[in-house]
């Protein structure tokens, strides 16, 4: 038995349709079902959250493998990024120890350090020491930006262009990726399931290698549209995400610590021989976005 956490998310997604396709029996650790589509009838449902351990601890009865997708960018009401990412990672793979799990697979993003300057990837850093030295056999896949089309970002991005003139492009917009397609990263993650290896580590890039402006002119493209990119510096996007952040609560489309996460580069010298490792040969974004045609006013 697999238990995949995260399974309605970006990344879960396409792991559960092909672990469904596999037929390989999964049990989903979701906080609403629903989200799950059509397969919420073809796997085992473990209702949790990462901020209630007892609910993961139950999820792990007679799993072999847990694949540990579930992560937030942002606070909830319920856990802080630190405690979602951080420190609910401890507690899922101290259970799966006691459990009795053979392996534990997580996601981290590249360039995880305890000083990075985000949030998220100083949790994550604290997340993969945990994970690397636990007594499991482990997998951990560092990947760089990831995305879809019609992805949240996609969907925020058809937003903000009906309503606005200009493009706001936070910073200078250099930072570098190498925008893996959610896919392929699902393919690299299905790919690891099966090697023997006791401890892997895989850095995991697109193709090519972009700066966060020319990510957003991808998706813009793809979109059909153009824009004017006007340059907001740092300290007034993050005062004005606050101020929405503290207005609208969780409600808030955006919050700074997303936002921030496009300030710093997740790039890999290795480039996409990480993922080519595991026979996957992974997409460029113009190739996967593609111009689609809105069905939205102009
Ligand atoms: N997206 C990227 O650019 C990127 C880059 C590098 C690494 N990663 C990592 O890859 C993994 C998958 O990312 P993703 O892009 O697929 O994320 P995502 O689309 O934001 O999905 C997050 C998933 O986590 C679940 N989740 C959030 N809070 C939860 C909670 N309190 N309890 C239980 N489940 C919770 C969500 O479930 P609900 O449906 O209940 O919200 C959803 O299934 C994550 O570990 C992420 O950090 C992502």
């Amino acid at each position: 038995m697999i238990l995949l956490t995260g399974a309605t998310g970006l990344v879960g997604t396409a792991v559960l349709q092909r672990l469904v396709a596999a037929r390989r029996p999964v049990r989903c650790l979701v906080r609403d079902p629903r989200g799950l589509g059509e397969h919420r009838v073809r796997v085992q449902l473990a209702l949790g959250d990462l901020a209630d351990p007892p609910s993961f601890r139950n999820a792990m009865r007679g799993v072999d493998t847990v694949i540990h997708l579930a992560a937030s960018a942002r606070d909830q009401p319920a856990g802080s990024i630190e405690e979602l990412n951080g420190i609910a990672t401890w507690r899922m793979v101290r259970a799966a120890e006691k459990a009795g799990v053979r392996r534990f697979v997580f996601v981290s993003g590249l360039g995880a350090s305890p000083h990075h300057r985000t949030r998220l990837l100083r949790a994550k850093a604290l997340a993969e020491d945990v994970v690397a030295a636990s007594a499991l056999e482990t997998t951990i896949l560092a990947a760089s930006l990831v995305y879809a089309p019609e992805d949240r970002a996609q969907r925020l991005l058809r937003r903000l262009l009906l309503a606005s003139p200009v493009l706001p492009v936070v910073g200078r917009g250099a930072a570098e990726f190498q925008p893996i397609w959610a896919a392929d990263l699902a393919d690299c993650i299905l790919a690891t399931l099966d090697r023997g290896e006791a401890r892997q580590r895989h850095d995991i890039a697109g193709p090519a290698t972009l700066t966060a402006r020319e990510v957003l002119d991808v998706r813009v493209r793809a979109l059909r549209r153009r824009r004017r990119g006007v340059m907001v510096p740092e300290p007034v996007a993050a005062a004005g995400l606050r101020i929405g952040e503290n207005l609208l609560k969780s409600k808030t489309p955006v919050c700074w610590d997303e936002v921030e996460l496009l300030t710093a580069s997740m790039t890999t010298q290795a480039g996409a021989t990480g993922a080519e490792n595991l026979g996957v040969q992974p997409a460029a974004m113009p190739a996967v976005l593609g111009p689609v045609v809105s069905r939205e006013a102009p």
